[in-house]
């Protein structure tokens, strides 16, 4: 299995972490996931964008373009013959001695990127079951940053009460999945919250806006609260690994029917024939 390593291809097993590495020792850098079908990345532009984005905004320089790293992440998914799965890469702010202020400038980033994947069969996704979370988070998760604390304990909490999603909430007002973005239907009409700070702004969301557009579908970016979320038609859950996500069930109780709306089915479908 090959991995890239500053952009070389090399064997997974010659890959160690170096314990003063600043994404080890502070999770002091930033990552993608970008999902392969057929062989091939999708809306992997989108994603090296936003990677590059959230570099500058933590003053990582990133040493490449996007088309170069697409070209490295093509020639990595051919090397594994990867059909189905998904890429993981991150960018740390590079190895120097512990000290919390950023290190000199001549510090290069680290950047790992490995395959995996993932098996698929078309089948759009069934209902699932959430709970709902206090948003603990800092003030910036529009950075897709690799200190993930916030959302590990979101995500453990779902998890130990047998639930795929914790939908987090600053007080009253929902913001995001611990790993996805959340979205309701009411009376026809999607919401979901603006991409500002508070949020990650998902590229399977933006992908679902395209489509809401495509479809005739109204929609609105505009944050909504608990209350609104459980009496909902129908929520939605979207991100690269969970596509689109029909929410059927939140604190235990029924959303809508308890069954994926039909908004929901729409747009799951027309996700679907983007990938063909
Ligand atoms: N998570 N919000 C958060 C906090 C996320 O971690 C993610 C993605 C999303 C959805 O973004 P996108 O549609 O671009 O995948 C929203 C990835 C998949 C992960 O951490 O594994």
């Amino acid at each position: 299995e090959k991995m890239l390593l500053d952009g070389e291809m090399r064997n997974r097993s010659e890959i160690k972490v170096e314990f003063e590495d600043r994404g080890y020792q502070f999770g002091d850098g930033v990552y993608e996931v970008i999902r392969v079908y057929n062989g091939k990345l999708f809306t992997s532009e989108m994603h090296l964008t936003r990677l590059i984005e959230s570099a500058n905004k933590i003053s990582i320089k990133i040493p490449y373009t996007v088309e170069e790293i697409e070209a490295q992440l093509k020639e990595l998914v051919a090397e594994n013959e990867i059909a189905f799965g998904t890429v993981y890469m991150q960018f740390t702010r590079g190895v120097s001695p512990r000290n919390h202020p950023f290190p000199s400038t001549d510090v290069a980033p680290v950047y790992v990127a490995y395959t995996k994947e993932v098996p698929y069969n078309g089948a759009l996704k069934p209902g699932a079951k959430a709970i709902t979370i206090e948003d603990i988070r800092w003030l910036r998760c529009d950075i897709k940053s690799l200190n993930l604390l916030g959302n590990i304990l979101a995500k453990q909490k779902a998890a130990e009460t047998g639930c795929f999603e914790a939908i987090q909430h600053r007080g009253s007002t929902v913001t995001e999945g611990s790993s996805s973005n959340i979205s309701i239907v009411v009376n026809g009409e999607l919401k979901t919250h603006p991409a500002t700070n508070l949020i990650l702004n998902g590229i399977t969301r933006q992908v679902m806006l395209k489509i809401c557009e495509d479809l005739g579908v109204a929609y609105k970016e505009e944050a909504f609260t608990l209350e609104e979320l459980v009496v909902a038609d129908e929520v939605i859950m979207t991100s690269t690994t969970a596509e689109i996500t029909p929410i059927t069930e939140i604190d235990g109780q029924s959303i809508g029917s308890g069954e994926p709306g039909t908004v929901t089915r729409q747009i799951q479908q027309a996700f679907h024939a983007e990938l063909e």
